[in-house]
């Protein structure tokens, strides 16, 4: 059974359940729990996955509270139905988290694709590292993405029997969606100027953070001329009260309603550089060779800042304000992070991990 809610668990689980519906050992059961609906939907629709079972659990500006209890309560008789030889689930969010839980609770084994990703501050990014260390607690079978976060486990104590290195089924996703003769009309409107692709949404950065970035970068495009941004923003209504108040007018900004995959792929690809909170942005853009300001104060994907590719610029607005315009000013700077960099994998995430499920393949994490 896989169990999702969310768009970048449904981005990275989808290719996982199209390459465990071909296994004939295998039989798949699709849960999404809707945690979110438009943004899930999108998802569900662009790589033809039907769901067996939705809880269509969303409620504009739900809380913490609402997000878990519900899960809890409305999974339970579908574990106990179901009764699955083992429970997917991708990452760090609250379906995450909920569902590892239960299947504790029912003595479920658990496997966790992306496992392993760790900031080791549990307030940042919040709740996702209390909740990926959580279900680190509880899984049978550990996907870990990178070496990096495999040894993460190995250090918190995870048996290393239990411990797999197997790439991000995101760079799967990747294999097929960036198109060379790719058009759009927003790429139209950006035209020759420098495209300069945003996103932003985590729940600790809601407030003036957010309100600090937005004015940074509002600053930054009346500065530069040259530079036009894109924008799709998040569906959660105190994102777009922010983006409302700080960059209404501002006519080199294009805010946009949330953009298929295969389109964000292409955007990014495209871009001169992004300014981003989000996690899994984290990962596309430096395979695309496109330099990340990561408005946050802390990462979990340490490789892609190690590589260059990353810089962690915090969520205050001066900071942001010099590091963007030190971006498209400096042509040394800007050469030094745009290089192609993926310590993310070879494509081949999800059929390790099915190898994996099926028994055929048997390579734990070894010490290096
Ligand atoms: C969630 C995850 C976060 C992940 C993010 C990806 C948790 C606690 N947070 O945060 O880890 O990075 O998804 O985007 O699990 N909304 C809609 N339609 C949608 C989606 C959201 O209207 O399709 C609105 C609703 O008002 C909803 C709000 O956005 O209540 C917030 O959604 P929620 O899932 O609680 O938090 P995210 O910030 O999206
Ligand atoms: N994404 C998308 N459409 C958008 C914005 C993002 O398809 O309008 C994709 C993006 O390519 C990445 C994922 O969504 O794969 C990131 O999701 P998000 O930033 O919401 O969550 P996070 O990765 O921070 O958990």
């Amino acid at each position: 059974m896989l169990v999702f809610g969310t768009r970048p668990e449904a981005i990275k689980m989808c290719p996982l359940i199209n390459e465990l519906k071909g296994r004939k050992k295998i039989d798949t059961v699709v849960v999404v729990t809707g945690q979110h609906r438009q943004m899930l939907d999108q998802v569900l629709n662009t790589f033809n996955v039907i769901p067996d079972y939705d809880l269509s659990i969303m409620k504009p500006g739900q809380s913490l509270f609402d997000i878990t209890t519900n899960i809890l309560n409305n999974i339970k008789p579908i574990l106990e139905k179901e009764k699955p030889d083992v429970v997917l689930v991708h990452g760090d969010t609250s379906t995450t988290f909920v569902t590892a839980l239960a299947c504790y609770y029912l003595q479920i084994p658990v496997g966790h694709v992306e496992a392993g990703l760790r900031t080791h501050n549990i307030y940042s990014p919040y709740p996702e590292e209390f909740n990926r260390q959580v279900v680190g607690i509880v899984s049978e079978y550990n996907f870990a993405p990178t070496e990096m976060a495999a040894n993460n486990l190995i250090s918190e104590g995870k048996d290393p029997n239990k411990v797999y290195i197997t790439g991000n089924t995101v760079i799967d996703a990747m294999q097929h969606t960036v198109k060379k003769d790719y058009t759009h009309p927003e790429l139209e409107w950006v035209g020759e100027d420098k495209l300069i692709f945003i996103t932003a949404h985590r729940r600790e950065n809601l407030g003036e953070p957010m309100h600090n970035m937005f004015r940074a970068i509002r600053r930054v495009l009346d500065e530069h001329p040259e530079c036009k941004a894109i924008y799709p923003i998040h569906m959660n209504p105190l994102v777009r009260k922010a983006a409302d108040e700080e960059l209404k007018g501002c006519s080199r900004i294009h805010i946009i309603e949330p953009i298929e995959v295969f389109d964000c792929h292409n955007f990014e690809a495209k871009c001169h550089l992004c300014l981003t909170d989000s996690g899994g942005i984290q990962e596309e853009c430096p395979s695309y060779g496109r330099p990340v300001l990561v408005m946050r104060d802390t990462t979990e994907r340490p490789e892609g800042v190690k590589a260059g590719t990353l810089k962690l610029v915090g969520t205050d607005e001066e900071i942001i304000y010099k590091s963007f315009k030190e971006l498209l000013e400096n042509e040394n700077i800007y050469c030094e992070m745009a290089h192609a960099c993926n310590p993310y994998g070879d494509g081949n995430a999800c059929s390790r991990i099915a190898d994996i499920l099926e028994g055929k393949m048997y390579s734990p994490w070894k010490e290096q």
